[in-house]
C-alpha cells in the first residue's frame, strides 16, 4: 500500500492541477509537480502542511502548467526539472501564451529531461517517462504506483493533439507504454480533472477503444472461459 501524499490543487482559469507530494503525511519535504498558477495559494498550501517545496516538477511547458514556476521557484530556491525540448518555452512564457492569459514570467530550467532518468527528490524516487503526442517533450514521473502524467491521460478522455507539435498516433504510443510498463491499479494523478487509475481507463476510455480490444487483460476477462 502506497504512503505517498498527494494533494491536489486546481489553479488558474484553465482549471489545471497542481500537486504537491510527499513521501508520506507527516514527511517535511515535498515536490510540486506542474505549479501552473495562483503561486501565492500553493506556497500557502505546503506551508500549511509544513513542508518545504525541494522540487519543482514539470510534466510539459504549456503555459497553464508553468505558469507559477518561476515564483514558486524564486520563493523556495527549489530547482526546476522540465523536458529539454521544452526549456526554451519556459525561458520565454509569453511567447507562446494566447491572448488574455498571464502575465507569467520566465524561467531557466535548472536540469533538464529527456525520460528514463531516476530522481530522488524529497526522499522520493521518480521515474522519468518521456510521453510526447500531446507536446512535444512531454514526460510523466512515476513512484510508488502513481504515475504524475500531465496532460497525457485523462478520466474519460486524453491530451489534445491539436497544438504545436501535437500528434496523436504519438500520444497513442506513449499511453500504451505506460499501460504495459505499470499494473492496472496504478493511481493516475492528470494535469485537469479527477484522479483515475490505468486500468479504469483501459476499461471505460472512449480514446482506448481500440487498444481495449488489444489488450490480453481486457481479451481474458471478456473471454467465454473466463471465470473457469
Ligand atoms: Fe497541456
Amino acid at each position: 500500500m502506497s504512503a505517498l501524499d498527494v494533494r491536489a490543487f486546481t489553479v488558474g482559469p484553465v482549471q489545471e492541477n497542481s500537486y504537491i507530494v510527499r513521501a508520506h503525511g507527516d514527511a517535511t519535504a515535498a515536490v510540486i509537480v506542474d505549479p501552473g498558477d495562483e503561486p501565492a495559494r500553493l506556497l500557502a498550501a505546503a506551508e500549511a502542511l509544513g513542508a518545504e517545496i525541494e522540487a519543482i516538477l514539470v510534466t510539459h511547458c504549456h503555459f497553464d502548467h508553468i505558469g507559477a514556476v518561476a515564483p514558486v521557484a524564486r520563493a523556495t530556491g527549489a530547482p526546476v526539472y522540465c523536458p529539454g525540448i521544452e526549456r526554451p518555452v519556459l525561458a520565454d512564457v509569453m511567447r507562446w501564451v494566447p491572448p488574455g492569459f498571464g502575465p507569467f514570467e520566465n524561467y531557466e530550467a535548472d536540469h533538464t529531461l529527456v525520460g528514463g532518468e531516476r530522481l530522488n527528490l524529497a526522499g522520493i524516487d521518480f521515474e522519468v517517462i518521456f510521453t510526447p503526442g500531446h507536446s512535444p517533450g512531454h514526460v510523466t514521473y512515476a513512484t510508488n504506483g502513481a504515475l504524475l502524467s500531465g496532460d497525457v491521460l485523462f478520466q474519460g478522455s486524453v491530451g489534445r493533439v491539436d497544438l504545436p507539435g501535437g500528434d496523436w498516433a504519438t500520444l497513442e504510443r506513449s499511453i500504451a507504454g505506460l499501460l504495459d510498463a505499470f499494473p492496472a491499479d496504478t493511481v493516475v494523478y492528470p494535469g485537469h480533472m479527477g484522479v483515475t487509475t490505468l486500468g479504469r481507463e483501459l476499461d471505460t476510455n472512449p480514446f482506448l477503444s481500440e487498444r481495449r480490444v488489444r489488450d490480453p487483460r481486457v481479451a481474458a476477462a471478456d473471454s467465454p472461459a473466463a471465470g473457469r
